[in-house]
């Protein structure tokens, strides 16, 4: 398990667009669509984060009270002396009573040095299209964040899912900006209910790994708007405590010294007044940074330390100007008692049953039935009584994204425990690896390499010989704690210490992490035939050092899939388990699944047609094994109770709830990226989202290219008829949508209606075919129907004009689809929109 203090490669610097954001001239109100609030079981912590008290004067007299070298010390981060593991920690003015501040990763679940609830990857939570969940997953976050000792927590990511290859899919919530504003409001009352402050990130237009801390975002003042700001507009509406720059430039300034960003959209336009800090050495200047809006360097003082100090004493920067921002933050220290002994005393301990029930929800809520076909499933009678459960995730629990998102979980079930455990006494459940991850102990004389444990202090060295028949093609597999050894085949070093990237990803993600924690790496040689020698050298460092040497070969990769064919003809049906293993700071190169999986889907699914494939992947994959398979249900990265809602979804226990965010295109050339690498991943340093206010499936509907599954697209093990759909203006300019919704099948289910308008004719600005303008889940008992009311917030209906610098009510008649996805229309009405 990667330390969670450890961060990903942090380097970064940013210029903008919109000029000063003017006074825009809103026509549209600033609220986001009416949402469903709160299934809070308990009363807020504090009710300080949505109301403030008056701290302003208590603030100013603070300042008064502070030295300059205090004042530097709040902004920017420090090492903490015997700290939680956590990202970041400011220290605070012990003297004067402010206290410090302990800031925690992250977006799903929190990460420091002990165990918390891994809470499946945000895109699951958004996939149940509820916001009053997102409420509850911030709630738990923000109650264990304070029962671990943290003060600030660095989430939600809001960034919206533009590249299908982008390495943090799985950290957010949604191609779309409607459904990502909703969701990210709502989760950030729940964390602030609790007492915690959030932090919304990365601001803005980081939608890639690819180059993040240099590329340069090239993008129309109105895609921008319309499309990555509106979540973050709807964070700051909804009370975030801070904001955290990004690492990308945008027009040629990085973000986190980008004033048109930081200060004329933020503060000017929006009206923040929480604090801004950098993502972690994202910074690149001082005084410009600084008055540019940036009001925090993190972790460290590099430019915001003994820089800030000679500006100020050399008198380039007024102090007044490191006021504001040591104001800006006391602030919202302040909202959340943190200044004077009023914030809520912290939790004794973390919930942990209560953690691992609304874990469970939301994997369940989450789960994505993409395809289903002969009653695949639900396993049922003999379905569910012969069993055969293939591929690595099988048994290894496969619970988060790496990076800064990963979490330690407090317990995760393997889904072959989960499956057996649900088939019961007496159902026949195997299991074959298909896959192998982590591989086979060499053949070696001389040595076994398979578990060495070097004695601290010590250097030890091994040595073996193998003897090859016929040339052959060898992947050697190091597992190692600690340094890693030098591995030397035939007297070449395997894994040479300036491959950088390799290192830094080793220990991050389900390929690079063994289970029992220790970093892998790979390497693969064309061995010759004859004798070859391995010598591994292994230095314990202050608690010894554990290491393997393992191999992979076409011959076991071919053993293991034949195994598996072996198992799926065995058995009625089987549930093969494929992965993906997204991390930060790094791109897919294909929408493939990676290794060999795509060889193992097509020979279980020709042994045993009746094939459920499970997915745990970040984001869309392409399937070109699809029509052979039963059954596909996506289930993301589901958090340590992802073993029991697999089980308990492909039992029907409970509907699959959940509902693609994120269109899933065909091929690796059918999507809004494809063929233009100005688009993405950029070229020269430089990118360009060209594809302006057609992001996701409006880019499919604008080219007239068919996805794979649409965007809104998940089935239900049940079946429902729309009805009776009216849309009528509504007094604020927006529209009130009505329909009837009926469970016509025989087990209670969940459907997910969605609103999706048409252009405004009075609107000459470039507007997408269809967006989605409002949703509602609804669940069901066979038999019952339910009449419907969705709201259509003006803002919905409104477009960003470049030439007033405002938002414009897209008027006159506009035609409302209701579906069950971008794509599958049920119902059709034609309603007038109104300037109020
Ligand atoms: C990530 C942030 C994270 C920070 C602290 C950065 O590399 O981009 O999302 O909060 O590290 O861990």
């Amino acid at each position: 398990m990667p330390d969670p203090s450890e961060n990903v490669s942090r380097r970064t610097t940013l210029r903008l667009l919109t000029g000063a954001a003017a006074a825009a001239a809103t026509t549209a109100p600033a609220a986001t669509a009416a949402v469903s609030t709160a299934a809070a079981t308990t009363p807020p912590a504090t009710a300080r984060a949505a109301a403030p008290p008056s701290t302003g004067g208590h603030v100013d007299a603070l300042i008064a009270r502070l030295t300059l070298d205090e004042k530097l010390a709040l902004l920017h981060g420090a090492q903490e002396p015997r700290g939680t593991g956590q990202a970041g920690w400011v220290p605070g003015v012990p003297r004067l009573g402010i206290p410090p501040l302990r800031l925690a990763d992250g977006p799903a679940g929190v990460r420091v040095r002990a165990r918390a609830t891994a809470l499946p990857a945000p895109v699951m939570l958004a996939s149940a299209f509820d916001p009053a969940l997102a409420r509850a997953y911030g709630r738990t976050i923000g109650h264990e964040g304070r029962a671990l000792g943290q003060d600030v927590l660095l989430s939600p990511m809001v960034n919206l899912i533009r590249t299908p290859y982008a390495g943090r899919n799985f950290e957010t919530f949604s191609e779309d900006p409607l459904l990502t504003s909703d969701l990210v409001a709502e989760e950030i009352r729940g964390i602030q209910d609790e007492g915690l402050i959030a932090t919304v990130k990365h601001f803005a237009l980081n939608n890639q790994e690819k180059d993040r801390t240099s590329v340069d975002v090239r993008i129309g003042e109105q895609a921008l708007h319309e499309t990555e700001l509106r979540g973050f507009e709807a964070a700051v509406a909804a009370g975030t405590g801070a904001v955290m720059g990004a690492y990308n430039k945008v027009d040629g300034v990085h973000a986190c010294e980008n004033r048109a960003l930081l200060t004329g959209v933020l503060r000017d336009t929006w009206g923040f007044d929480g604090w801004v800090m950098s993502d972690w050495d994202a910074t690149h200047s001082t005084v410009p940074s600084l008055t540019a809006g940036l009001d925090m360097e993190m972790p460290a003082g590099r430019w915001y330390g003994d820089a800030l100090r000679r500006a100020v004493r050399d008198g380039t920067l007024p102090e007044a100007a490191v006021d504001r921002s040591v104001r800006r933050l006391l602030t919202v220290m302040g909202r959340f008692g943190l200044l004077d002994g009023t914030a809520p005393a912290r939790p004794a301990a973390r919930d942990r049953e209560a953690g691992a029930r609304l874990a469970y929800r939301v994997a369940v809520a989450g789960a994505t039935l993409l395809r289903n076909e002969h009653a695949t499933l639900p396993l049922t009678g003999p379905a569910a009584r012969s069993l055969a459960v293939i591929g690595p995730t099988g048994t290894v629990p496969f619970t988060s994204g790496g990076g800064s998102a990963h979490v330690v979980p407090d317990r995760a079930d393997s889904p072959l425990d989960a499956l057996t455990a649900r088939a019961g006494d007496g159902a026949r459940v195997t299991h074959a690896l298909g896959e192998d991850l982590y591989g086979k102990p060499l053949p070696l004389h001389g040595t076994a390499l398979d578990g060495q444990r070097v004695p601290a202090g010590k250097t030890s060295t091994y040595e073996g010989t193998l003897t090859l028949d016929a040339p052959d093609e060898w992947t050697f597999v190091v597992h190692y704690g600690g340094e890693r050894p030098q591995v030397l085949v035939d007297g070449t070093e395997l894994f040479a210490r300036q491959d950088r990237e390799a290192e830094l990803f080793a220990g991050f993600g389900l390929v690079s992490t063994a289970p029992d924690g220790l970093k892998v790496r790979r390497r693969t040689l064309a061995l010759p035939a004859g004798r070859h020698t391995v010598r591994v050298t292994a230095t314990g460092g202050a608690h010894g050092q554990l290491f393997r040497l393992r191999h992979i070969t076409p011959a076991t990769r071919a053993a293991d899939v034949a195994e598996a064919v072996r198992a799926a003809r065995a058995a009625h049906s089987v549930v093969l388990f494929a992965y993906e293993d997204a991390a930060e700071g790094r791109d897919r190169a294909t929408l493939a699944l990676p290794g060999h999986q795509e060889a193992l889907i097509h020979a279980v699914t020709a042994a045993n047609p009746r094939t459920t494939v499970v997915l745990n992947t970040s984001s869309a994959v392409t399937m070109p094994w699809l029509e052979r398979t039963g059954a596909v249900l996506q289930m993301y990265y589901p958090g340590q109770e992802g073993a029991a809602a697999t089980a308990a979804v492909l039992f029907g226990d409970t509907d699959p709830g959940g509902r693609l965010t994120q269109t899933f295109p065909v091929s690796d050339t059918r999507h809004p990226m494809a063929g233009d690498p100005r688009r993405y991943p950029g070229t020269g340093g430089v990118q360009e989202y060209s594809e302006g206010v057609h992001t996701g499936y409006r880019w499919y509907d604008a080219q007239g290219v068919e996805p794979l599954f649409p965007f809104g697209h998940g089935l239900s093990y049940t079946t429902f008829t729309f009805s009776g759909l009216t849309v009528t203006p509504a007094p604020d300019g927006g529209l009130t949508a009505r329909f009837t919704v009926r469970n016509t099948g025989r087990r209670t289910g969940v459907t997910v209606p969605q609103l999706y308008a048409g252009p405004s004719p009075a609107l000459t600005l470039d507007q997408p075919a269809w967006a989605l303008a409002g949703y509602r889940r609804v669940t069901l008992a066979p038999g019952r129907a339910r009449r419907v009311t969705v709201p259509i917030a003006a803002r919905t209906l409104s477009s960003w004009d470049p030439a007033r610098h405002g938002w414009v009510l897209g008027t006159g008649t506009r035609t409302v689809r209701l579906g069950t996805s971008a794509r599958e229309v049920r119902l059709t009405a034609r309603a007038r929109v109104l300037s109020p």
